[in-house]
């Protein structure tokens, strides 16, 4: 969902968990027959092929009123190759227009990639219509924090200290999120935090290939030797907690939102 560069293949075959973990978070959007829905950080798509169907069924799926966007060309494009029947558009959370208000933005695993959380809010409130509602799960606070903190931990013990800039994440709280939404007219009508210890593919080389993916941020300008001996480090210092019948597991805690806006803001 942020402007780096995405490996949607990888993304894809390896790193299925984040929308198989997000299904969960349909039952709480809980689209109905007939409604305009966004999905705001779609990736590949898996998501929002699962609305189409629960909104029109398999045979009526291209007819389903929805319309996914995500920064990512290569996820985007990835997205229109899985389903070329739905509506894939790139754009950024922080700075999207629709043509027509819709009935609920949904969100699944992209708005911690969103540093400026107050303009994606802005972009989505502008989206819905009175009564619409905006229906999230992403990182919230303490998220991939021993991961994070044996990052930075390794890149000290190289000798290439990181500054905090470096993350690229959004973790907020229940109560810094809820403020956001509150101050831009949304109703928070429910929020709610937790942890959620999330396995990971491929065996011994699973946290190797997360931090590939998802913190390249925390390699970038290391050389190919710098980076393996930091990844070493880290799994050294995370193998007593997070690797368990020759799995890794990510620390992931994360923050569900629904809000809604008022009727007659
Ligand atoms: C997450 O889904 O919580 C996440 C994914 C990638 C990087 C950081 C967090």
């Amino acid at each position: 969902m942020s402007d780096r560069c995405w490996d949607s293949n990888l993304y894809e075959n390896k790193h299925g968990f984040v929308w198989q973990y997000g299904e969960a978070l349909l039952e709480l959007l809980s689209p109905q027959p007939g409604e305009r829905i966004l999905d705001l950080g779609c990736g590949t798509g898996q998501l929002m092929a699962k609305i189409a169907m629960l909104l029109r069924g398999q045979e009526a799926i291209a007819d389903a009123k929805i319309q996914g966007i995500d920064n990512s060309p290569a996820m985007i494009e990835k997205a229109r190759q899985n389903y070329p029947n739905l509506q894939f558009t790139i754009a950024d959370a922080r700075n999207f227009h629709l043509d027509e208000p819709c009935d609920a933005v949904f969100s699944n695993a992209a708005l911690h990639w969103i540093k400026q959380p107050d303009r994606a809010i802005a972009c989505i409130y502008q989206a819905l219509k009175p009564g619409g509602r905006f229906v999230a799960e992403f990182g919230g606070k303490g998220n991939v924090k021993a991961i994070a903190n044996s990052l930075y931990s390794a890149l000290d013990a190289i000798g290439c200290p990181a500054s905090r800039e470096v993350n690229p994440w959004y973790f907020p709280s229940i109560g810094e999120y809820a403020n956001l939404l509150e101050a831009q007219g949304f109703d928070v009508t429910y929020a709610t935090l937790c942890d959620r210890l999330t396995p990971l593919e491929d065996g011994e080389i699973g946290m190797a290939n997360w931090i590939r993916m998802f913190g390249s941020n925390f390699l970038s300008g290391l050389s190919d030797e710098q980076q393996i001996e930091v990844i070493r480090l880290v799994e050294e210092d995370l193998k007593p907690i997070l690797y368990r019948d020759s799995r890794w597991f990510a620390d992931y805690r994360r923050i569900r939102v629904v809000a809604v806006v008022a009727v007659d803001s």
